[in-house]
């Protein structure tokens, strides 16, 4: 049972394959309102940081399970503007409703969120640091390309772009590494390499990374898994100028049978000539997001 989503870190594989399983019945449309779970309860988005797909398809979930949502989309319309703690805002609105989804630039703010508020917190991303349900989105779609939920492990999983600042990796790394995947190809510029503690730790548990900046590589993958250079985490734009147009993947770039993920939004690492491809799984992992959303809201609300 889940009382928060705040880290994969934190979620069993029993609940991960729960959720998959989850949402593979409302994709299914075997559990549609059935349950009642959501009906009278009230879903809050709280996003200080801009957002589409998670703050819509957080709020689509809620409203097609039966709920009903509250919630601002920039925190300049809200009291933060006045001045107002993290702490203080959280112990309001969770008077006001059920559950709360919350996107912060401030890395653990969701966790600080947690230990003061009485309803359940869901992190849609915390700075540079985590995503969870991003992550269990991503798990639904590799579970469809791989053809079931036991078909983890044994593949080549490739990260491409920014792996220093961003959450969805740091989110989906130890989740895959959790499903038994252990072959992993980090492709970035040195300047976003993925962190050595993070490296060294799964080192030691077995796992192979393998790393390079050369995009070359994409082609001794399974999978890769693609993000954009993240720029509002570069403490100096001019830092980011010389790495923005490092990598951009064209359709005739990949081999055959390349599936190519991506957490959205895209900026140029991947030209649109690749969309209508087969490699394409970026707008299929856009369409899970809603089934997997009200896995999770029924994960939590559902199970009290
Ligand atoms: C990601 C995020 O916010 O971390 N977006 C998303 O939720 N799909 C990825 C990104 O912003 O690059």
């Amino acid at each position: 049972m889940l009382k928060h989503l705040l880290s994969m870190d934190e979620v069993s594989i029993d609940d991960i394959i729960s959720i998959l399983k989850l949402s593979e019945d409302f994709e299914n449309k075997i559990i549609r309102q059935v349950f009642n779970y959501a009906c009278d309860k009230i879903l809050a988005t709280l996003f200080y940081e801009p957002s589409t797909r998670t703050r819509l398809s957080f709020e689509s979930a809620m409203i097609r399970s039966g709920g009903s949502i509250i919630g601002f989309s920039d925190s300049k319309v809200s009291s933060v503007s006045k001045g107002e703690t993290i702490s203080d805002t959280i112990r309001t609105v969770a008077n006001y409703c059920d559950i709360i989804v919350m996107r912060h630039s401030i890395e653990g703010a969701a966790r600080v969120a947690s230990e003061v508020s009485s309803v359940p917190i869901i992190n849609a991303g915390d700075g540079a640091n985590q995503h969870p349900s991003q992550t269990l989105l991503d798990l639904y779609t590799l579970k469809n390309i791989f053809g079931s939920i036991n078909a983890f492990g044994g593949h080549t999983i490739g990260f491409v772009g920014d792996l220093k600042y961003s959450r969805t990796v740091h989110s989906l790394i130890p989740a895959l590494i959790n499903m038994n995947e252990k072959t992993f190809i980090l492709i970035s510029p040195q300047e976003l390499c993925l962190d050595q503690s993070f490296v060294d730790r799964y080192r030691k548990d077995g796992v192979i990374l393998r790393e390079t900046s050369s995009i070359k590589h994409i082609n001794d993958c399974d999978i890769i898994y693609v993000t954009r250079i993240q720029q509002e985490r570069f403490p100096d734009q001019t830092e980011y100028e010389k790495v923005k147009n490092v990598y951009r993947i064209t359709a005739d770039m990949l081999k055959p049978g390349l599936k190519v993920l991506h957490p959205l939004p895209r900026v140029n690492e991947i030209s649109t000539c690749v969309d209508k491809t087969d490699h394409a799984e970026y707008f299929n992992q856009v369409r899970n997001g809603v089934f997997v959303r009200q896995a999770i809201i029924h994960k939590i609300l559902g199970e009290e």
